[in-house]
């Protein structure tokens, strides 16, 4: 019987030894199995119980339920401070995360193509004297249309493949020049703006076309402005965008509905000189839209037509960031890849 005694205080000795190397939920189930499993000494000594007189069975036999109960109870808590410990240091170690921290070999942030070209075209117009502006995307109909001189069935809207939604007369804007008209509406005169922004239309996705993309509007209310200052307007800013020191433009008539007359200017292509594959061989590209705005427009904006006279423009800024970078798919620049953003 004092054999037995002497076992039982090794098995516990051992247990408590074997628990303080825990380092894994799956070791304490382990642990179980081994000191109360079938195969277990415990288990071996309750066996051997029949073979003792019953002198001894009173002693041995509390003593081994005793055991029993010990190594099932402290398992059992010994795993909950465990899991609680685990939570603990889960939630300190996210506290004390320090995002401004430095860490070698992390590459920075930087802005998008698109926001940094955006950047770089508002500076110029800003050290022009323009503002800028912005505008609802989900538009209405009057300002997408109607007020820019476009009315209800007029074919002119078919130029426009529009996203109607299902609130009446309510569409996402299908380009900038809605604020045009909203800003005349609000705004003292003289008025020098431009409106980066997105735009949508119900195109079939390709390289070059999208069913969102950003347009920039322009436009200058005063009186006495002529397509002198359009026109000196565009080539300034194109010379500055593209860094040349000088870069022709050219003129050609262009319909636009809300400007008359109308103009599509071209410039030169800033890559060659004798024709290459982004200017198709002809050594122009037409990219500033523009006219004189029309007197419905300002009477629209409130703006008496015999007094005042504006210019607007609209050009496709995805169109102007893709040539400016040389990206030769509208997708890359929605796309979110980072191979491809990390080029900028
Ligand atoms: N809103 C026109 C479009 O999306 C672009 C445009 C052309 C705007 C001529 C203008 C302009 O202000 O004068 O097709």
């Amino acid at each position: 019987m004092d054999e037995i005694l002497t076992r039982i205080v090794s098995i516990k000795e051992a247990f408590q030894q074997n628990l303080q190397a825990i380092q894994t939920l799956k070791e304490f189930d382990d642990l179980k199995v081994s000191f109360l499993g079938k195969k277990s000494q415990l288990q071996a000594l309750l066996a051997e119980m029949k073979n003792l007189t019953v002198d001894s069975r009173r002693v041995v036999g509390p003593a081994l339920q005793e055991l029993k109960a010990f190594i099932e109870n402290t398992i059992e808590q010994t795993r909950q401070e465990f899991v609680e410990k685990k939570a603990r240091s889960a939630i300190e170690k996210e506290q004390n995360f320090d995002v401004t921290a430095y860490k070698p070999g992390i590459s920075f942030g930087k802005l998008h193509p698109y926001s940094q070209a955006v950047e770089e075209i508002e500076d110029i117009f800003l050290s022009m004297g323009y503002e800028i502006l912005d505008g609802p995307e989900f538009e209405s109909d009057f300002y997408n249309f109607t007020a820019l001189n476009i009315p209800q069935d007029h074919p002119a809207r078919d130029m426009y493949d529009t996203f109607w939604t299902n609130k009446k007369s309510m569409l996402m804007r299908t380009h900038t020049s809605p604020v045009q008209v909203r800003s005349m509406q609000t705004k003292q005169l003289p008025l020098a703006a431009i409106v980066p922004g997105r735009t949508y239309r119900h195109e079939a996705v390709d390289a070059t076309h999208d069913f969102m993309f950003m347009q920039c509007e322009g436009f200058f209310v005063d009186k006495d402005v002529t397509v002198a200052h359009l026109f000196a307007t565009a080539q300034t800013f194109l010379k500055q965008l593209f860094k040349k020191d000088e870069l022709d433009i050219r003129i050609r008539p262009g319909f636009f509905p809300f400007v008359e007359p109308g103009f599509e200017i071209d410039m030169r292509c800033p890559f060659c000189t004798q024709g290459c594959s982004v200017c198709k061989r002809s050594t122009w590209m037409e990219v500033f839209p523009g006219g004189m705005i029309h007197p419905n427009v300002l009477k629209a904006g409130g703006i008496d037509p015999d007094v005042y006279s504006g210019f607007a423009f609209g050009f496709g800024l995805s169109r102007l960031v893709m040539l400016k970078y040389g990206i030769d798919d509208i997708r890359h620049l929605y796309g979110g890849k980072l191979r491809f953003l990390e080029q900028f």
